[in-house]
């Protein structure tokens, strides 16, 4: 479904900028996006009412990722690449179970993806996070802590690999050295 400064109304809706390709199996939902998005197959995007999913543009959303917003704000950067299967959640507990949410209550967190960040497959970004300008996820991270800027971050628990210094340098958000 290829879509032209479009807005639908499908359960809660979206609306897009120019350029925005959609697999016929995604069914955005309270979702604002900006141009030349990308979202492919299996991919469920959701927000609520008053906290709108926010997608920038020029984003590349690869098949089967869970972009679960709504419960607190959920906002993907510009120039962001989110490989396959990645789950991003602003809300976490056991939802069914009164017994358990004793333990451990329901938490609802922003979360934000700055712009320039890579993803890697089957990442787990849990509430409360914040990924920084041109950081790189490894496949099968969870994170759990923000990640500063230019942080390459890998495995579980998540550990710095290294900082991209020469990304950096470059950086048009950084302040120069
Ligand atoms: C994070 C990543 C970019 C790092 O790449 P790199 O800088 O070339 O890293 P290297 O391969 O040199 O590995 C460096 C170390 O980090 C470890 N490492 C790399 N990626 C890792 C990951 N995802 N999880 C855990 N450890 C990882 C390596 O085992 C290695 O450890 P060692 O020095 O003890 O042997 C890459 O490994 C990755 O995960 N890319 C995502 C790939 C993907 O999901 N592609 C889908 C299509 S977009």
């Amino acid at each position: 479904m290829l879509i032209q400064g479009g807005i639908l109304m499908h359960r809660g809706g979206y609306t897009c900028g120019d350029d925005v390709d959609l697999a016929e199996d995604v069914h955005p939902n309270f979702v604002v996006m900006g141009s030349r998005v990308r979202i492919r197959t299996g991919t469920i995007l959701f927000g609520s009412v008053g906290r709108p999913l926010t997608i920038s543009d020029d984003v590349y959303v690869n098949a089967k990722c869970v972009l679960h917003g709504g419960a607190a704000q959920l906002i993907i950067g510009n120039r962001v690449t989110l490989a396959v299967g990645v789950a991003i959640h602003t809300d976490s507990g056991p939802n069914t179970s009164p017994l358990l949410q004793k333990d451990f209550p329901i938490l609802a967190k922003d979360v934000a993806i700055e712009d320039d960040v890579w993803i890697g497959d089957y990442a787990v970004i849990l509430p409360g996070v914040t990924i920084g300008h041109g950081s790189v996820i490894g496949a099968g991270t969870i994170v759990r802590r923000s990640v500063l800027a230019h942080t390459v971050v890998v495995g579980n628990p998540q550990k710095i690999l290294r900082i991209l210094e020469h990304a950096k340098l470059k950086c048009y958000a950084c302040t120069p050295p």
